[in-house]
């Protein structure tokens, strides 16, 4: 099932001088953590607020849940942590959810023990009681999350969600968003920070300047050249010499080296040739591009 589904969304601001989406067209399955790249005004907050229903498309089209997004019934099973959030700095975060489980209609008799399951889910239960004005951005946006769960929804949206949040922070984040993803819900989150998003998206689009550039899994974004890199025992310089039979392209650095082959059965050249001159092989790591280095190489293709 899809969770949601745009068709050829393109959306303009200041009467079409600014197009902040040109037709994008993109779906995320029911259960994926989906990650919107892109560098700031690409448009990731348009089309989130699109899909929201708090901005209307100026063309196109869009679907929740198999439903259109003016559907009334369809905004109860979504849950939103806006960019840059700003709760009133002298409510507690205990008193902050309790107003939004409000706005969502839970009933009064369930608010508490919803409150208390989700502030344990986001490590915040010991902060419930004190102002927010004395919370770290980790913390408020940890509350954030909570808050987006008030009503237990189907999709979450969230929008940066780590932005200026310290590495420890992230990690925390990371957690509740694939404890968040075992209970088979869908995440559709925009963030500009790709490490982070490699760590936890099983689908990513880039946006860029309003244009989906691409759709794909990490693995299809970012391709593993056929580059090794071998720790060994001992790397004497004729060995080294002769491992130019097999690759073009050797780097040797102390007791490591990194090699570049065309095919497997080089690679497995590489290795008997190691063995039998008595090089012990501690480790072989292939060499991926990472999510940065990919997306710097395809934006800047454009
Ligand atoms: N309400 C608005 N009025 C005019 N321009 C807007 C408005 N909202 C966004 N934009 C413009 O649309 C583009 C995309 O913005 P946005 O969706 O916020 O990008 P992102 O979230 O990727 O940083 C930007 O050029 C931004 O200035
Ligand atoms: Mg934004």
């Amino acid at each position: 099932m899809l969770a949601l589904e745009t068709i050829g969304l393109t959306k303009e601001f200041s009467r079409g001088k600014i197009k902040a989406l040109n037709n994008v067209s993109l779906s995320v399955e029911s259960g994926q953590i989906f990650g919107l790249l892109g560098p700031n005004g690409a448009g990731k907050t348009t089309l989130i607020k699109i899909l929201l229903g708090v901005l209307n498309p100026t063309i196109g089209n869009a679907r929740l849940l198999e439903k259109p997004i003016n559907d009334i019934g369809v905004k109860e099973k979504l849950g939103y942590l806006p960019e840059n959030h700003r709760y009133p700095d002298f409510l507690k975060g205990g008193e902050i959810l309790d107003y939004f489980a409000g706005l969502a209609g839970l009933p009064s008799n369930q608010i508490s023990d919803t409150k208390q399951r989700l502030l344990k889910l986001v490590n915040m239960e010991k902060w419930q009681g004190t102002k927010i004005k004395k919370y770290s951005k980790g913390m408020l946006q940890r509350l954030g999350l909570a808050q987006a769960m008030i009503n237990d929804p189907d999709i979450l949206f969230l929008d940066e969600p780590t932005d200026g949040v310290d590495p420890i922070g992230r990690k925390d984040i990371r957690a509740i968003l694939n404890h968040f993803k075992e209970e088979g819900k869908t995440i559709f989150l925009n963030s500009h920070l790709l490490s982070e998003v490699e760590m936890v998206c099983d689908k990513v689009a880039i946006l860029d300047k309003g244009n989906l550039i691409r759709t794909g899994t990490i693995d299809d974004l970012t391709s593993t050249s056929k580059t090794y890199r071998f720790q060994l025992s001992k790397t004497p310089q004729k060995i080294i010499d002769g491992l130019h039979q097999f690759s073009l392209n050797i780097h040797h650095e102390q007791n490591s080296i990194q090699v570049t082959c065309s095919n497997q059965k080089k690679l497995n050249g590489i290795i008997d040739y190691l063995r039998e001159n008595h090089i012990e092989i501690k480790s072989i790591v292939p060499h991926r591009q990472s999510l940065e280095e990919s997306f710097i190489e395809i934006i800047k293709k454009i």
